[in-house]
């Protein structure tokens, strides 16, 4: 018994270490990441043109970061890439994402509701585009995010008050856009507000 254990043990150590065909996830990812780049219309410096299609494997693509463990995407990270397009709606589908960092683009239009889906992701930086519209409610449904800079955007309508309901918030800076309300729980002296 013990021995059937160990071997069986052995077999899926050695099926982790040796995984070439990307499960069902990270094909997944593949295809999201494809849908970000076509959205994507002007990429003067070619950041995204090692972004290849028939590249099962995204891991090492220009600003795409993977976990070791199970080659999901954990970070997407563009800031200041002369990108110039819209966020796709299937980014949520990146379902192990901790960090979105598109800062200092020309990323236009809404900002996808199916952000919140990206029950992962820790930091969110998209300051410094034109995107437009309400932020989404369904921003309140990231457990785990920390800090959301949506500065300099020409975001607006009311702050939803859903982001109260987001206890790992430590920093959200919403200033330079259309915005109206409050930040909700913003007399906590642990949340920096920047209006
Ligand atoms: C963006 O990149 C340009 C060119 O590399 C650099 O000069 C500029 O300081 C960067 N801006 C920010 C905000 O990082
Ligand atoms: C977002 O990116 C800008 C530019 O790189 C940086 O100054 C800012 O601190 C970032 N925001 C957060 C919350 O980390
Ligand atoms: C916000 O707007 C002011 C006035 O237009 C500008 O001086 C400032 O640099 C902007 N801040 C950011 C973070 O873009
Ligand atoms: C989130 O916040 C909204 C508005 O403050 C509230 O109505 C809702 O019940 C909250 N949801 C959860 C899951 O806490
Ligand atoms: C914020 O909290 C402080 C200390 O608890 C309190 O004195 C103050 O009235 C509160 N301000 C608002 C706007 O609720």
């Amino acid at each position: 018994m013990a021995r059937l254990l160990g071997v069986s043990l052995l077999v899926a150590g050695l099926g982790c270490a040796l995984l070439v065909a990307p499960s069902e996830s990270a094909a997944d990812d593949v295809s999201a990441l494809l849908a970000f780049k076509k959205a994507i219309f002007e990429d003067p410096l070619a950041k995204l043109s090692d972004w290849n299609s028939k590249d099962e494997n995204p891991c090492g693509w220009t600003g795409v970061g993977c976990s070791p463990f199970d080659s999901r995407v954990v970070t997407l990270e563009l800031a200041n890439s002369s990108l110039k397009g819209f966020l796709a709606l299937e980014i949520e589908s990146l379902s192990s994402l901790q960090k979105l960092i598109l800062d200092h683009n020309t990323l236009m239009g809404p900002i996808p509701k199916g952000i919140g889906k990206l029950r992962n992701l820790i930091m969110l930086n998209l300051s410094t585009n034109q995107l437009d519209g309400p932020i989404p409610i369904e921003i309140g449904d990231m457990p785990k995010i920390s800090k959301i800079d949506l500065r300099a955007n020409r975001l607006d309508g009311a702050i939803p008050p859903e982001i109260g309901n987001l206890t790992s918030l430590t920093e959200l800076q919403l200033s330079n856009n259309s915005l109206t309300g409050t930040i909700p729980g913003s007399n906590d002296s642990s949340m920096k507000e920047l209006k």
